[in-house]
């Protein structure tokens, strides 16, 4: 297959109907999903439209990760129920894994979603909303014009193709991109159900991956992020070659323009150790890893299935900062998983004071239909305690970073620049004149993904600056540029 980018089609939508709305919940697979498909339906003449109130297409890229992103959406349906009943002027698509995973049910209860259709099928996208668009024009049967697309293995050449034809369209970043390198998940561990809606694990071929990255800093990305459910389990034979996750970021390292490289999520296990030498020696890899630990507990791993020890995750950090020493870690974690003991709690605790994260995320369990936890575990841990330990965790994590953060104050660090901060406010200190002065207050990143604000002019959005740390809260440092 080759790459290419196509020129949109001819206009031939130009009526109301015409204009698309898309909502996207989760995380940042579905994020470059949803690109993919406004990729797509703008190339099909459709044109966007920032309210739903006016849309004709409206398209719900959804989560499944844990029940309250479900319900987040079913609400969302629900508010459609009544401009459905008395117009019939849009057309309701329900994609991502939520859809995968309720599929018929989905259509079968909401007469307002027209389509549902899983993550393994959106290159179906476009055709399924003429489909439904035509049939309804025609006026025949206009609840019949509805389909389900869920999952069919022998797609993944086509969602190649769409991958492929990956035109970066996030207005407000207009210099970072999502380069996906993997499809689906084999760990199958026991709470989760990104395997059952994502499938089985793929890896693209690593030429794809490549002209990908080539063909957006064409378009003047600066920074790739890598994306996979367990990205460093990457591996793709061609020609009795195997390539793997630092294979990758050599060849996208050697992409002149492209200032930075990411990559997210690692699972800890399989952690190749070239991967950390690349960071220390490739100016462009972040020295940053998103590698979630799920609990500190050696119990709770094993029935969570994770297959490493609280040792084994350790240590893998410990040989990671010996070779990066700015190594900085982001972590998640699950609380209150079925069996989970005040004493697995404390041991969550401990991990996180022995590897001081420059961020976690912090889950309550959450019960997933058909998964093995589901299955085989009752949810016994009373919601009250989940909170108490989900905050505590916070909590300590708020401390950490807070601590950590201080440690960076009066050095110099680099930072790529996203634009306009969004809580200028937050800066307190600044006094009366610093707010008065030309410049307004810039956000960006570190390396190591520690977020800076500092005042500056618009025009620096895009390009790498550097700046020294003149204060520090526990989740934003706060610099000034060096005139
Ligand atoms: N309940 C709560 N959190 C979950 N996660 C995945 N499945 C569940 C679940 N059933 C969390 C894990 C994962 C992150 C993306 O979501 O921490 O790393
Ligand atoms: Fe889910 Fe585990 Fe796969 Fe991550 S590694 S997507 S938590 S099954």
């Amino acid at each position: 297959m080759s790459f290419y980018i196509q020129e949109p089609h001819k206009n031939k939508n130009q009526n109301m109907n015409a204009t698309y709305y898309i909502e996207t919940m989760g995380c940042q697979m579905n994020k470059l999903d949803s690109e993919l498909v406004t990729n797509e339906l703008e190339r099909a003449g459709y044109q966007p439209c920032d309210h739903i109130n006016n849309a004709g297409i409206i398209i719900f890229n959804t989560c499944s990760v844990r029940q309250h992103a479900e319900e987040k959406v079913l609400s969302k349906i629900g508010q459609l129920r009544k401009r459905y009943m008395q117009k019939k002027d849009f057309v309701l698509a329900v994609i991502g894994c939520m859809a995968q995973r309720l599929g018929q049910d989905l259509l079968d209860g909401w007469d307002q979603a027209a389509i549902v259709c899983g993550p393994n099928q959106i290159h179906e996208l476009v055709d399924l909303i003429e489909k439904v668009r035509t049939e309804r024009d025609q006026g025949t049967k206009p609840r019949q014009a509805r389909y389900l697309s869920l999952n069919d293995p022998e797609q993944d050449d086509l969602l190649e193709e769409l991958d492929s034809r990956h035109q970066h369209r996030d207005e407000r970043l207009p210099f970072m991109a999502f380069v996906r390198v993997m499809r689906g998940c084999n760990y199958f561990c026991s709470y989760c159900i990104v395997p059952y809606v994502r499938g089985r694990e793929r890896s693209r071929p690593i030429k794809h991956i490549i002209d990908e990255c080539k063909q957006l800093t064409d378009k003047g990305v600066k920074e790739i992020t890598l994306l996979g459910q367990t990205i460093n389990s990457y591996r793709y034979e061609d020609h009795d070659t195997i390539y793997g996750l630092a294979d990758i970021l050599e060849s996208v390292h050697a992409i002149e323009g492209l200032d930075r490289i990411r990559f997210v999520t690692s699972y800890p296990r399989h952690f190749e150790e070239r991967i950390f030498h690349l960071m220390a020696s490739l100016p462009k890899v972040c020295s940053y890893l998103h590698l979630p630990a799920q609990s500190g507990s050696d119990r709770i791993l094993k029935a969570m299935n994770r297959r490493y020890t609280v040792s084994d995750y350790i240590e893998l950090i410990e040989r990671g900062k010996a070779i990066v020493p700015e190594l900085t870690v982001a972590g998640d974690f699950i609380c209150g998983f079925p069996g989970e003991q005040e004493s697995d709690h404390q041991a969550t605790l401990e991990l996180m004071r022995r590897i001081r994260y420059k961020n976690c995320f912090v889950f309550k369990y959450s019960p997933r239909p058909n998964t093995k936890a589901w299955q085989k575990m009752a949810d016994d841990v009373p919601d009250d305690v989940k909170q108490g330990r989900l905050e505590e965790l916070l909590a300590l994590q708020h401390e950490i970073g807070y601590e950590d953060n201080q440690g960076l104050i009066g050095q110099s660090v680099e930072i790529l620049v996203e634009g306009f901060s969004k809580n200028p406010h937050l800066d307190s200190d600044r006094s009366t004149s610093d707010t008065e002065t030309a410049y307004p207050q810039l956000t960006g990143r570190t390396q190591g993904d520690q977020i800076v604000v500092f005042d500056g002019p618009e025009w620096l959005t895009g390009k790498l600056v550097e700046v020294k740390i003149r204060k520090a809260s526990s989740l934003t440092l706060f610099g000034e540029r060096y005139e």
